[in-house]
């Protein structure tokens, strides 16, 4: 009754200043009356904003989410038709074990390794199912920062994914970065990332994104790969790689996984965080996997035993239908066909739409150099706009992004790239 009668009186003290001295001596004895308004969320709160818009010709780039060439939410067939499939099997809807199902965890330890992959010939992993991508980095760091007793700080690259910083640092994490994107070629900073990575605290943490680096596009090569697992292992560090786009990037599953599978040939035990929100499109089923790759398969029963402890606290286990639908995906040959071309095609679509707003920029009249919206790589471009541009393009043509001037190509179309470019232009001009 006590919280009733305050909430009345701060409703009504803005149209009566008498009884404002008493609203704010209601507000301060309420138990939450030290709690401050927090900003929103820096990606999230962009669709938050976008849907208060009522502009026709509003575009959403903040999020990456993919949508088809009509600007839909775009649902897989391999999904559809596994969905068919089991809901014809009448199944039942009983708890999961605490680290998920079996057959997902199996399914998507060999996507990230590798079917042929000694680690998974010799069972010296572990695999849980965990709630997508954030959830595993959370059981991720939650993991080491209980066991990893060789650092407490994780090395994350400049810039990074937003939550990135906020996981490991509520887990009890110290974040650090090491650089990685060079804002003058808007691409990778290898001299940069070498040097600081040279000289990091051996046995620290470092954070790798596997392919389609999240906020940049922007990858390692192949070679530069190589020096960087040299330079880990030389310095005895700790590889976290996060696995968020795998077949997104290069439109192969095979080849986004190359990094990552390089460190682990060359002798790195490292832990991985995988996600099935892009590249089954499952982003609200919140399915993924945590894995760490041990020295035998009795070190990976123990490091099984104290996952499933961290975990049972947390949400007790992991949710059935998303990980029932991508197994049945990943372990039916003719699903993970169609599912792995489905995921070619989106790849396609996006590297459509790049090379579509570059052409579009030049006949907008754009004399900028954007050659590197088209080498950047899977969802994102880091398109170089400026803080203030990005407001500009989203007060004069309610087109939305992040404020550090990435947009999610993922949401760009064949019938908005024009009005894009044409935006892009006339705030860069
Ligand atoms: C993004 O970076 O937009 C996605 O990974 C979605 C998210 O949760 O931030």
């Amino acid at each position: 009754m006590a919280m009733f009668g305050s909430c009345r009186l701060l409703a009504t003290a803005s149209h009566h200043p008498a009884l404002a001295a008493a609203a704010i001596s209601a507000r301060a004895s309420s138990v939450w009356s030290h709690v401050e308004m927090g900003p929103p969320d820096p990606i999230l709160g962009v669709t938050e904003a976008f849907k208060r818009d009522n502009n026709p010709k509003k575009m959403n780039l903040g999020v990456g989410a993919y949508r088809d060439d009509s600007g839909k939410p775009f649902v897989l067939n391999s999904v559809r038709k596994a969905e068919s499939q089991i809901a014809a099997k009448k199944m039942d809807k009983e708890y999961l074990p605490i680290g998920g199902l079996a057959d997902f965890t199996k399914a998507c330890a060999e996507l990230a390794l590798g079917n042929n992959s000694e680690v998974i010939r010799s069972g010296r992993y572990i695999t849980v199912q965990t709630i997508s991508g954030t959830g595993s980095l959370r059981v991720g760091a939650n993991f080491l920062q209980r066991f990893y007793k060789n650092s407490r700080e994780v090395y994350l690259p400049k810039p990074s994914w937003g939550n990135h910083t906020p996981i490991f640092r509520d887990a009890g994490i110290e974040v650090k970065s090491y650089r990685y994107y060079d804002p003058k070629t808007c691409g990778f900073d290898f001299a940069g990332a070498m040097e600081d990575i040279s000289k990091l605290p051996e046995q620290a943490i470092i954070l790798f994104h596997a392919c389609a680096h999240n906020p940049t596009g922007v990858d390692p090569k192949p070679e530069e790969w190589k020096e960087i697992a040299a330079v880990v292992k030389q310095r005895n560090l700790f590889p976290f790689f996060d696995m968020a786009y795998q077949g997104f990037a290069s439109g192969d599953a095979d080849r986004d996984a190359w990094a990552m599978r390089y460190f682990v040939d060359q002798g790195a035990n490292l832990v991985l965080s995988q996600s099935f929100a892009k590249n089954m499109g499952m982003y609200g089923e919140r399915v993924g996997g945590f894995t760490v790759i041990c020295s035998d398969a009795d070190e990976a029963k123990r490091v099984e035993s104290q996952l499933k402890i961290l975990i049972r606290p947390m949400y007790s286990n992991p949710p059935l239908n998303g990980a029932r639908i991508a197994a049945t995906i990943m372990n039916t040959p003719e699903l993970r066909k169609e599912w792995l071309e489905e995921v070619k095609q989106m790849a396609n679509r996006i590297i459509s739409m790049r090379e579509q707003l570059v052409s579009n920029l030049k006949k907008e009249g754009s004399i900028h150099n954007w050659q590197h919206i088209i080498d950047q790589i899977g969802m994102f471009c880091f398109t170089g706009l400026k803080q203030e541009q990005v407001e500009r393009l989203t007060k004069e043509f309610s087109i939305y992004m992040t404020k550090d001037g990435r947009i999610s190509v993922a949401g760009v179309t064949s019938s908005n790239v024009g009005y894009l470019a044409h935006g892009i232009h006339k705030v860069s001009k």
